[in-house]
């Protein structure tokens, strides 16, 4: 029988509640599928380093390695100062195995309302390419006279023709798949020098994918036609930054964060990719059952399908959609379940819903 393993890292706040609940659906979806699914959890976040000290040591990364897939809830703790946890376990984990495409898929699913008016199943299903390992957040700075009136803060931002291309390749190569649309989204028009070199890269794999149109959207530009229409788009390349907000925007637009999934590949297969809601640990619902497990369900959907298992993919997005489709609201309290009753709900829909009905997350 195939077996995958996973490494598990369920994290703070409504992580470990959410991943519980994706694990649930995966275990359904591996007993329907005829493939078994072994888990190793990490103890990683914030009560590990409050405890130790320790974000991610080198043999926690080592052994993370040896996974065919992570599979991580959130973290990020109001105990803990901003950067630490988020710095150095997410982002350092995205650098050291390589993740450098971020796929974040925006789709309304039928039977969810968008809070923006006129968005449909039809009109809203795009995806959000963004790179995973440069760009602001892998610059470094400094500040000088820190704590002073006469304070200078420093941020740099890192832009490599190598991970551009390697993204850019991989936005087309999508595309074809879907409906042959890639849009570049940056800010060339202030940021001269990455956003010349996105562009260049852009013009130049363009010309081996002649049946892919491309264009161009400004980052401030596309907060405005995202939400307002968000058929023209299919596959948005963007750098890191513009691509964590604009990834929020586009939860906003497909019925909010607890339905955002994504994946972060490492598109050589040189080193497990990590799976993840694009939602955090959202501390101010954490430990009351509030929150929707869909976001981390559709994320081990894309993680079963970079493992091969495409129709316990399909069964589980099926699964999560039929279940959204029925709930009086997407959050909160007055979502009608608790987490856990969800998970388990949409892991008995795994069981029983038509894999195909939905969508493709293999798509993605
Ligand atoms: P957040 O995504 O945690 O929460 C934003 C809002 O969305 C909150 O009101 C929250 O209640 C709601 N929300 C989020 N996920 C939800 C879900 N599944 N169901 C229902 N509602 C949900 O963002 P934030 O509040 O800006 O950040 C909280 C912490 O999480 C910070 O420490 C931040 O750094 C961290 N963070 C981590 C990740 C990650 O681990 N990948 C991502 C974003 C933020
Ligand atoms: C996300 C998050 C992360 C990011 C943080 C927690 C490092 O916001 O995955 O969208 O900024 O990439
Ligand atoms: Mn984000």
């Amino acid at each position: 029988m195939r077996k995958h393993h996973l490494a598990v890292i369920g994290g703070d706040g409504i992580g470990p509640d959410v991943t519980a609940a994706a694990l649930t659906a995966v275990r359904a979806a591996a007993g329907k599928f005829g493939f078994a699914v072994d888990t190793t959890e990490f103890d990683l976040g914030a009560e590990h380093f409050l405890r130790t000290g320790v974000v991610l040591d080198d043999p926690a990364v080592e052994k993370l390695r040896e996974h065919d897939a992570i599979l991580l809830g959130a973290v990020g703790d109001p105990r803990v100062a901003p950067g630490i946890l988020e710095r150095g376990l997410i982002v350092a984990l995205r650098v050291a195995f390589r993740q450098s495409v971020n796929v974040r898929p925006v789709r309304l699913y039928p039977g969810v309302e968008s809070p923006v008016k006129g968005v449909t199943p039809e009109n809203c299903d795009l995806v959000v390419l963004r790179e995973n390992t440069e760009g602001l957040y892998a610059g470094g700075g400094s500040t000088t006279h820190a704590g002073t009136p006469h304070a200078v803060a420093l941020q740099n931002s890192v832009t490599t023709v190598a991970a551009t291309t390697e993204i850019v390749e991989f936005a087309f190569r999508l595309a074809q798949r879907r409906r042959r649309r890639v849009t570049l989204c940056h800010k060339t028009n202030i940021l001269v020098h990455a956003g010349q070199l996105w562009q260049d890269v852009v013009d130049e794999v363009a010309t081996r994918y002649s049946d892919v149109e491309h264009d161009y959207v400004h980052a401030d530009a596309m907060c405005l036609h995202l939400p307002t229409n968000p058929g023209r788009f299919d596959v948005v390349v963007t750098d890191n930054l513009f691509g964590d907000i604009i990834s929020d925007l586009g939860a906003t637009v497909q019925g909010g964060l607890g339905v955002a999934a994504s994946a972060n590949h490492n598109p050589t297969g040189s080193a497990p990719s990590m799976f993840e809601p694009v939602h955090g640990s959202a501390p101010d619902i954490a430990g009351r059952g509030w929150a929707n497990p869909a976001a981390a369900v559709l994320s081990a959907a894309l993680c079963l399908a970079t493992l091969g298992e495409r129709d316990a993919a399909l069964a589980l997005e099926a699964a999560a959609a039929s279940v959204l489709a029925e709930l009086p609201a997407l959050a909160g309290p007055d979502m009608g379940a608790t987490t856990e009753e969800l998970g388990r709900r949409i892991a008995d829909r795994v069981t029983t819903v038509d894999p195909v009905a939905i969508g493709d997350p293999a798509r993605s």
